[in-house]
């Protein structure tokens, strides 16, 4: 190698090695840059291994313009690398960057759930008739849920209603009833409330049962007050929630704290009465219990039965919710699943 090669292919080598070192993206690229001009491997270095066979003056020069060239291929080097290292900082920052001035993301409005539109519409109704809207503890004392509406201790009546004791006198309510009670207890006559919420009973848990269920309660005292103001009521009621043509059947029953007592049919509001499977080919649905409120009932609560009558209703409307939105499982109402939730439209 002459010393003109050397000094020629150091300058070739430098511009080259700029070029690269310029053309660089990324760190990687950078460092293979730093490999093709300054490694073991490259023309630069085969210059310097050379300068041993240089004449003394020669290796001089040339050894000084390697020492520049060096120097020149780190600077841009490290340069280079400030800049890279700077822009991943920045391309972190950026990624991290919250830009206020985007529209904002829009939270999609939820629906109610098909047994708050079914009871929303059943407190309407009431409420337009002049009832008051009440609720009460699911936690009951036996007195309230028992005793106090006329259910004597060993009575087989409360066989029907097992429920979970807390205590052997807290237990969770059987039916809303309890609230007739409460709310008479409260005040003096005239009453007209209704009652929705949750009651519990010792049920296995099928299809069509579950030991929690919704019932709505519904209890009028005031002076003369008749049967047939428990019909007519009932059947407004009815009317209102399923379809003008609805009829309304009362048959006798028995629950202690009415007299008489009656169970409360309604005419099958998806065949007319016909017959279809949802009414079990009979035309009617079983809605609820009712009847005349007891003159016990009413002595329990320091109300004069002489003076004041009253009647009282109550029955569950997961079913009424179930038929009329076509859910085929009771176990639905219950999973919480956005999919199934998401189907239901409040009417109107
Ligand atoms: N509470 C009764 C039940 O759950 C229904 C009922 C209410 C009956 C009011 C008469 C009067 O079975």
């Amino acid at each position: 190698m002459s010393p003109q090669e050397a000094l020629r292919t150091l300058e070739q080598e430098l511009a080259r090695g700029l070029e690269l070192i310029a053309a660089a993206s990324t760190i990687e690229e950078m460092e293979a840059a730093e490999v093709a001009a300054l490694g073991r491997k490259s023309r630069f270095s085969s210059v310097q291994r050379g300068l041993r066979s240089l004449s003394e003056e020669d290796r001089r020069e040339v050894g000084h313009r390697t020492n520049e060239v060096r120097a020149a291929l780190r600077d841009a080097l490290a340069a280079r690398k400030a800049e890279l290292e700077g822009d991943r900082e920045t391309s972190l920052l950026a990624a991290d960057r919250i830009d206020v001035t985007l529209p904002g993301r829009r939270l999609r409005p939820g629906s109610l759930h098909p047994l708050t539109i079914v009871q929303y519409e059943i407190v309407d109704i009431f409420t337009r008739m002049g009832y008051r809207v009440v609720e009460g503890p699911e936690v009951e004392t036996e007195w309230y849920n028992f005793d106090a509406l006329n259910f004597p201790p060993d009575h087989p009546a409360r066989t029907l209603m097992d429920t979970i004791y807390l205590d052997p006198r807290l237990l969770l309510r059987t039916h809303t009833s309890p609230m007739q009670i409460r709310t008479m207890e409260a005040q003096p006559p005239p009453v007209y409330v209704v009652v929705p919420g949750r009651v519990y009973r010792n049920e296995e848990i099928t299809a069509k049962n579950m030991p929690v269920f919704h019932q709505v309660e519904g209890l009028a005292v005031d002076e003369g007050i008749a049967f047939s103001d428990l019909k007519g009521t009932v059947e407004t009621f009815y009317r209102a929630l399923l379809g003008a043509d609805r009829k309304v059947r009362l048959t006798p029953s028995f629950f202690p704290f009415v007299e008489p007592g009656a169970q409360v049919d309604v005419s099958c509001f998806v065949c007319g009465g016909e017959g279809c499977r949802t009414c079990a080919f009979t035309g009617w649905i079983e809605t609820m219990g009712a009847g005349m409120v007891h003159p016990k009932v009413l002595q329990n609560v320091g109300y004069d039965p002489e003076r004041y009558t009253g009647f009282a209703f109550g029955g569950g409307y997961d079913r009424l919710a179930m038929i009329r939105f076509g859910i085929p499982d009771i176990r639905l109402l219950w999973e919480s699943d956005v999919r199934f939730l998401e189907q239901f439209q409040a009417a109107g």
